[in-house]
């Protein structure tokens, strides 16, 4: 399965679809990022907070893909911003993956008054060749507008709870006339049973014979925008991959966008300080 890929304000080319590693770890992780690589993932998503990528990095390797075949996103973890250890964060990264470089570099969370300044670290380390493109997570469009503040270089994308339960239409917006390549984590909404019990699926399902996940992933690539779900089986891995076959109509897109009701299932980046990330 061949995954369309998206072009980055830097020209960087972004996988249009990845695999979420939280929270899978140790070995069932580094079994299944190989099994991944083999039917077509090229995209995975990890963080220094999640504690994995020493697995992750297992499986890259195990696989001998030459390092090129894949691309890599890790996150700046929030107490590595208050510890002012941005630097040595990225060296420990790289190691733990087993490469010399990252594809894609997040903060992780917008840490009241110290993301700007780790922004500016982030933009320095980017000349330094360890990081093909540099971005955001968990920003809202007043973070964004704060960096805007303080460095011309704009993020290369911004990683955000998106599903249709939170479609993120105004921010999507926002990204999309600014160049900023939204990224949505949690895509599924953890099958969050508000999610898959909506009415409007059974019709959606039996038209498009796809599952619901799918369906949400497919939404999420006409729109532009770049899902990495979590799953726990080379089934689920495959099926959350065969979304490049089909196409929905206008009309269906608008009747998922109608399902938004601005409910999380994760937090709020507004109302919680997660200093402990
Ligand atoms: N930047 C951030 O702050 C942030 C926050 C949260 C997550 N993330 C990233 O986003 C990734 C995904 O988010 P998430 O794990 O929170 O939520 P998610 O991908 O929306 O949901 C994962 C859940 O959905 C299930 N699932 C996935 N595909 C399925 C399918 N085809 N059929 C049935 N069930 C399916 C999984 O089950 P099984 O595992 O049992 O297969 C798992 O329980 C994470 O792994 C992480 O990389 C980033």
């Amino acid at each position: 399965m061949m995954v369309p890929v998206f072009t980055l304000n830097n020209g960087v080319r972004m996988p249009a679809l990845g695999m979420g590693t939280y929270p899978l770890n140790g070995v069932r992780l580094t079994g299944l990022v190989a099994g991944a690589l083999h039917i077509g993932y090229e995209l995975f998503d990890t963080g220094g907070a999640y504690g994995n990528e020493i697995w992750l990095g297992r499986g890259l390797f195990c696989s001998m893909k030459r390092r090129e075949r894949y691309f890599l996103t890790s996150k700046v973890c929030n107490r590595d911003q208050y510890e002012d250890r941005v630097e040595e964060a990225l060296e420990l990264t790289l190691r733990r993956l087993r490469t010399d470089y990252l594809d894609l570099y997040l903060i992780h969370w917008p840490v009241p008054e110290l993301f700007p300044e780790t922004w500016l670290t982030l933009v320095k380390m980017q000349k330094q060749g360890k990081i093909r493109a540099i971005g955001v997570a968990n920003f809202h469009q007043h973070h964004l507008e704060a960096l805007a503040q303080v460095s011309d270089v704009v993020p290369a994308v911004n990683q955000v709870e998106l599903h249709p339960l939170l479609s993120q239409q105004p921010l999507r917006e926002y990204c999309q006339a600014r160049g900023i390549q939204l990224e949505a984590y949690s895509p599924v909404a953890r099958m969050h049973e508000k999610l898959i019990q909506d009415p409007r699926w059974p019709d959606l399902v039996s038209r498009y014979g796809k599952s619901i996940p799918q369906l949400i992933l497919r939404w999420d690539f006409q729109h532009g925008v770049i899902p990495v779900p979590k799953a726990s089986s080379l089934r689920r891995l495959r099926e959350n991959l065969s979304i490049f076959d089909f196409e929905l109509s206008e009309k269906d897109m608008a009747v998922i966008d109608g399902m938004n009701c601005d409910f999380r299932v994760r937090y709020d980046p507004d109302h919680c300080d997660m200093t402990r990330l």
